[in-house]
């Protein structure tokens, strides 16, 4: 875990360490650009955290375990759920934030560079989360930066936080990960936020079905490292041979942005819809989940069926990101 953290040591030797940080607490200054970096010892840590947070939040709201630390939110791409929630995130804990969500507005216009950007930016917060369109990006922006990095979605890379967020929702809609099938539906190749659940699930004894149009299946690359650690895999076409089998749905949007031909995107976008009648072939416990934005993909009509579980993970997201605020810089 640790080899996944650029400026950890230089940190943690840091003669400079604010006052009142715990140094020794799991995660302290870590950068968190992969779900590679953890184990499952990580995860259950970072969810025992969330489940706190969640309780904090329920009864009291806000309160000021960050009082002091800024959030600096650089936002390179569209986001609604990933940069709110991490705004809210920090100002419920009594941290504040230099939201940067159009960057059209700031010095990158300029063609300022992205190392110049995080030095600037780091030299004012204590903490940045970066989405930009690169993969790699945030791993470039930790070379940089003397402060935590959070990967808020690095192009088609990973979006490790959204994985996080998702394994919280499955274990808090279904009691636990290990036994689950879990199939994973629509854009398995550009989808960044399936390239980081695939490879987390890998952690535990699951099973994975991908269900995706042939031009956009998942990377052989996930396919190959979830293989290595041991998972059941298979591929597939049509979501009619494996929705009453699966315990876990997730759904993806067609990713349009990512597409070089618009005619390859139209031959794709709307392959699959989930309505009422996908429903009645899925078991009475099966949860239906969703990175969100929907584009379709999910008929209004799920969203009465209690096991439609994607607004109930936006929620879940809230709670996650606020423990993993809180861990970097060391006060949980
Ligand atoms: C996802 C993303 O940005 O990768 N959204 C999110 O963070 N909740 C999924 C998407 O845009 O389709």
């Amino acid at each position: 875990m640790a080899t996944f953290v650029p400026a950890t040591e230089r940190r943690v030797q840091s003669p400079h360490l604010p006052f009142g940080d715990r140094r020794d607490a799991p995660f302290y200054q870590m950068d968190i650009l992969s779900v590679s970096q953890f184990s499952r010892e990580d995860l259950e840590y970072i969810f025992g955290v969330a489940k706190e947070m969640r309780s904090i939040v329920e009864r009291v709201g806000t309160f000021d375990l960050l009082k002091g630390k800024i959030l600096a939110n650089l936002f390179y791409e569209p986001s609604t759920r990933t940069s709110s929630s991490f705004l809210s995130a920090m100002e419920r804990l009594g941290g504040s934030v230099i939201p940067i969500n159009e960057v059209h507005y700031s010095s990158v216009a300029k063609g300022e560079s992205l190392p110049d950007t995080i030095r600037t930016l780091q030299s004012y917060a204590d903490v940045i989360v970066l989405r930009h369109p690169e993969v790699g990006s945030a791993a470039l922006a930790a070379r940089y930066a003397s402060k935590p990095i959070i990967n808020a979605g690095d192009g088609v890379g990973e979006h490790p936080t959204q994985a996080l967020l998702d394994l919280f929702t499955i274990l808090a809609e279904l009691g636990e990960v290990d036994g689950q099938t879990v199939t994973l539906l629509g854009d398995l190749k550009y989808g960044r936020t399936v390239h980081s659940l695939a490879r987390l699930l890998s952690l535990y004894d699951v099973e994975l079905h991908y269900v995706s149009p042939s031009i956009l299946r998942m990377p052989t690359e996930v396919i190959d490292e979830v293989a290595a650690k041991g998972i059941r895999q298979s591929e597939h076409d049509s979501l009619d041979a494996v929705i009453g089998q699966s315990d876990v749905l997730y759904v993806t949007r067609v990713q349009q942005e990512r597409f070089e031909r618009e005619a390859d995107y139209e031959s794709v976008a709307g392959a699959y819809i989930i309505d009422a009648t996908t429903m009645e072939k899925a078991k009475e416990r099966m949860i239906v989940m969703h990175p969100l934005p929907r584009v379709g993909e999910i008929a209004d009509e799920v969203d009465d069926d209690p096991r439609a579980a994607y607004f109930r993970q936006m929620e879940y997201g809230l709670y996650v990101r606020m423990a993993l605020l809180a861990l970097v810089l060391g006060k949980a």
